[in-house]
This record gives C-alpha cells, sequence and structure tokens, in this order.
C-alpha cells in the first residue's frame, strides 16, 4: 500500500487511469492530470479556493443554454481557442487564410443567398459590400465554394441575442460563382462587449479587461477537398483592434472599407475586398470549428454504454 501525498498522488492516479482503452483519450486525460496536479502544487491551492473554482464552472454550466455558450466563451476569454486555432492551422498541408474564431454565436442552416443579395433584414446607412474571390494556395479560383457569414448589427449585437432568439438575421450562406467569385452586401458591424451578465463577465470585471471585441465579421468557407476555413475579418478603425478580449484578431485578417472602389459590384457602397485562401484538406481534417451551434452542444446525446 502506496502512502499517497502531495507528490505521490499524481502517479498513484495515472496508474488507475493506465487501462485507458482508446490511447488518445488515455494520452489527453494523462496530460491534463499531470499539468492539473502541477498547478495546484505550484499556486498551493487551498479548499476554499477549489470550492470557488468549482463554483464558478458550476455556474458556467448553468449559464448554457441552446442560444448561449458560456463554456465557449470560457475558452475564448482565456485565450484557449485561440491557440487551438493555432495549432490548428499549424498542421494544415499548406498555409491559407488564417483561422479565427467561430465565437458562441455560429448558427447551422442560416439561409441560402444569391450572390450580391443582403443579409441584413434593415440595411439602413450602414450598409457596406464584401466581395472578393475563394481561391487555392497557387491563386487559382474554387468554383462553388460555400461562404456562411454571421455578424452583428450596426449596434453591436446578434440575433441569438435579440428578444425572439428562434428569428435569423444577420447570416447566410453564399456559392462563389464558376471563378470563385463572391459578393454580398451588408451592415458595417459594430464591436461589442461579450455577454457580460454570467459567470465569464465576472471573471474579466475581476481581471480589470474591458469585455469588448473589435468589429468583425464571420465567415466559415469549405469546398470539397479543401480544408473547411474558420475565420473572421476585423475593421481597422475600431477602437479595440489591439486589445481584443478574445485574441481573435491578427494582422493579416484586419482591413477596412474603401468607398468608390471600381472592383466593388456595388461601387456606390463602402466596400471590402478579400480573398479567401483554403488550404488542400487532409484526410482526417474532419472539422477546424473550435465551437459549434450552442443548440447542437446541448442536444442529448446517446450515451455509449461500457
Ligand atoms: C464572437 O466573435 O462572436 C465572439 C467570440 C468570442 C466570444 C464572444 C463573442
Ligand atoms: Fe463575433
Amino acid at each position: 500500500m502506496i502512502a499517497i501525498d502531495e507528490k505521490t498522488i499524481t502517479d498513484v492516479a495515472l496508474a488507475q487511469m493506465a487501462g485507458t482503452r482508446d490511447p488518445r483519450l488515455k494520452e489527453i486525460m494523462a496530460c491534463l492530470v499531470k499539468h492539473l496536479h502541477a498547478f495546484a502544487r505550484e499556486i498551493d491551492l487551498t479548499p476554499e479556493e477549489w470550492i470557488d473554482g468549482i463554483k464558478f464552472l458550476t455556474a458556467v454550466g448553468q449559464t448554457c443554454t441552446p442560444y448561449r455558450q458560456e463554456f465557449i466563451l470560457l475558452s475564448d476569454t482565456l485565450g484557449l481557442s485561440s491557440l487551438i486555432n493555432s495549432l490548428h492551422d499549424r498542421r494544415a498541408l499548406e498555409n491559407g487564410t488564417k483561422t479565427s474564431l467561430l465565437g458562441p454565436f455560429y448558427r447551422q442552416d442560416s439561409p441560402q443567398r444569391k450572390l450580391g443579395e443582403s443579409i441584413a433584414a434593415n440595411p439602413g446607412p450602414a450598409e457596406i459590400c464584401i466581395h472578393g474571390r475563394v481561391v487555392d494556395t497557387a491563386g487559382k479560383g474554387i468554383p462553388n465554394a460555400s461562404v456562411q457569414i454571421w455578424q452583428t448589427d450596426d449596434e453591436g449585437v446578434y440575433d441569438l441575442q435579440r428578444n425572439d432568439p428562434s428569428v435569423m438575421d444577420l447570416r447566410g450562406t453564399y456559392h462563389a460563382d464558376a471563378e470563385g467569385r463572391y459578393n454580398l452586401r451588408t451592415v458595417r458591424p459594430l464591436g461589442y462587449m461579450i455577454p457580460m451578465d454570467g459567470p465569464v463577465g465576472d471573471m474579466i470585471r475581476a481581471q480589470g479587461r474591458h469585455g469588448y471585441r473589435p468589429a468583425h465579421i464571420h465567415f466559415l468557407i469549405g469546398a470539397p477537398g479543401y480544408r473547411e476555413l474558420v475565420t473572421a475579418l476585423y475593421l481597422r478603425k475600431d477602437d479595440h483592434i489591439d486589445s481584443d478580449t478574445v485574441f481573435g484578431v491578427t494582422d493579416s485578417l484586419v482591413t477596412e472599407t474603401t468607398k468608390n472602389d471600381p472592383a466593388s459590384p456595388f461601387p456606390n457602397l463602402p466596400s471590402i475586398s478579400f480573398d479567401f485562401q483554403l488550404a488542400a484538406a487532409k484526410a482526417e481534417d474532419a472539422t477546424g470549428r473550435v465551437g459549434a451551434d450552442p443548440s447542437q452542444i446541448t442536444k442529448k446525446t446517446v450515451q455509449s454504454s461500457h
């Protein structure tokens, strides 16, 4: 019988998990336990601090609904989602457009729209155009690539945050033309504060952080034979462009509208021109999504028997 103390406990716990059948699960859990124990030892975690952590994670879980994903928000605000995206890009066969956060407001099955259509129910004076091409890493257009887009309105609010979150607005799915060209209309989004009325907001305030994301537009782009791209374009003129609370901004994704763009299909509208580059797919590239439609996460899954 081994004496359990603050040093031996790690090996004892790992030994008990050694029979894990799935080798990747075994590797992940062993590494997690080692780092978790090392963290508790290094910080000399007290019972009060431990229960505060349990209360915090409980509140994070209790805040999740089919329309809200507080765990993804926690991952985002800790920089974990951004780190997972960077690791995902490093594993790609080729360097395409960089990945950026999917965020907690993605929804599956957004309305199918024709090129040139607007995603905004009420565009108003903030209307802009976004146009460009979806290309491979050699610059060749990818015909019929699917382009999903979602964003906040000109007040910085997503449809999921409105009174009736089942109504979809400022989202759409387009298909590029035979040369990979796409164009669409939308409104200039406003930067916004991440949802601050839950436990993650409490954490952000306790850390003296402002909680803002700079104005951005999300994209999920795919085509058969190519690696799915989850990314976003960020607007340079936003005050928080250099201090995104969720670490999604990177230089190559920062852009701005220009006036009288002769290449724009809507030259009278302020226009963003951006080409998205997709890397070739690898067999194991099932998805590049760090996140999901919140309603898919809360769905009950059938438990496998052991
Ligand atoms: C967003 O871009 O929608 C987002 C991402 C992370 C946290 C909150 C919002
Ligand atoms: Fe967003």
